[in-house]
């Protein structure tokens, strides 16, 4: 881990220009045109699960195509508690706005992932995010770090306990539908999951002076499994890659933003997409993001379901990848789009 100075702390300097160090090449930051007809899918999860089959299929049907075609979707009525999610959220908030010193006690150590601090800088060279993070294990259990767990504000803990397992069943139940819109038995795609791994992320992007010089986060896709994002406020500033275009996603309050990730991709033989996503910055507003990657368990293989090549007679499109080797790969290099899951993928034709 590089150490590399605190955006918020740099943010607050109210600089006129950007550091050099933060400007990255316009091409990356530009701002593409899209179709406001192009708004990131609904999809309704207690329509999924629906006792009366004409609403469930109905939903199902719209969901397969959701996870086809975007890879990316608001989830409304997930029977998370959004008292809880607002407390994750604000919560969230309360820890970025201590004094930077109280913060710094949770620091990332060399070689560590865990802590405050930042992801992904790997040169002196690089050009950096206009962005501070707390990222930290949050399941199974025997994987949390306490030292990196804030204390203050004092409930921090409790709700992040039970937030991870909230989004630990939420994430077995999407993966339940899923197999069944794939038509694999369910336990194919669950048993990577039983006790998997989950790490939290809690982004924070502070205003910047020259927003579309810089960049929140980089394009990318998440190596996970599929991913749960709440934010602490309505602003748009995750946008996802639709056919060359980078559309917004505008959050929904009490609504999870979720996405598919590498796993999925290569499980699904590539049916459902992993899609490429970034977060731009705000002019005066800064924006917290609280991010759920949920990883397979440790030690497993990865690869295209036996079970839907037969039934689809497709080839392979993924080569299987060990999942643990594939997570350093990720972590080790600067983000960079799909490039990961491309060295996985078999030479076309
Ligand atoms: C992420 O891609 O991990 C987070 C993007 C965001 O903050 O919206
Ligand atoms: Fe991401």
């Amino acid at each position: 881990v590089l150490t590399v100075p605190n955006v918020q702390d740099l943010a607050a300097k109210k600089l006129k220009e950007v550091p050099y160090r933060y400007v990255q090449c316009e091409e990356e930051s530009e701002h593409v045109a899209f179709d406001m007809s192009d708004q990131v899918p609904v999809v309704d999860l207690q329509n999924l699960q629906h006792h009366d089959l004409t609403i469930s299929s109905n939903e199902m049907a719209k969901f397969d195509v959701v996870c086809k075609d975007w890879g990316f979707f608001l989830l409304i009525n997930h029977g998370v508690d959004e008292e809880l999610i607002r407390k994750m959220a604000s919560n969230a908030e309360e820890f970025f706005d201590l004094p930077s010193e109280e913060k710094k006690a949770y620091a990332q150590l060399p070689q560590s992932f865990q802590g405050y601090g930042q992801a992904f800088v790997v040169s002196e060279e690089q050009k950096l995010e206009w962005s501070d993070m707390l990222s930290l294990h949050t399941l199974p259990l025997y994987q949390r770090n306490m030292l990196f767990w804030p204390k203050k504000p004092p409930s921090f803990s409790e709700t992040l306990d039970k937030y991870a397992f909230e989004m630990q069943k939420l994430t077995f139940c999407l993966l339940s539908l899923i197999a069944k819109n794939l038509g694999v038995e369910p336990k194919k795609l669950t048993s990577i999951f039983d006790d998997g791994v989950q790490g939290t992320r809690m982004n924070y992007y502070p205003p910047c002076p020259q927003p579309e010089k810089v960049i929140g986060l980089s394009p990318h896709s998440d190596a996970s499994i599929i991913t749960l994002l709440i934010q602490n406020n309505d602003l748009p500033g995750l946008q996802i890659k639709i056919n060359g275009n980078w559309i917004p996603i505008n959050p929904i309050s009490g609504a999870f933003i979720v996405n598919i990730g590498d796993a999925i991709e290569i499980m699904s033989n590539g049916l459902y997409k992993s899609i490429e996503h970034r977060a731009v910055i705000h002019p005066d507003r800064a924006r917290i993001s609280i991010v759920g990657f949920q990883d397979p368990r440790q030690g497993v293989f990865i690869e295209p379901l036996q079970e839907l090549l037969e039934r689809t007679n497709v080839a392979a499109k993924y080569k299987t990848v060990n999942f643990d080797e594939y997570l350093r790969g990720y972590f080790s290099a600067k983000l960079d789009g799909k490039a990961m899951l491309d060295l996985i993928k078999f030479e076309q034709g």
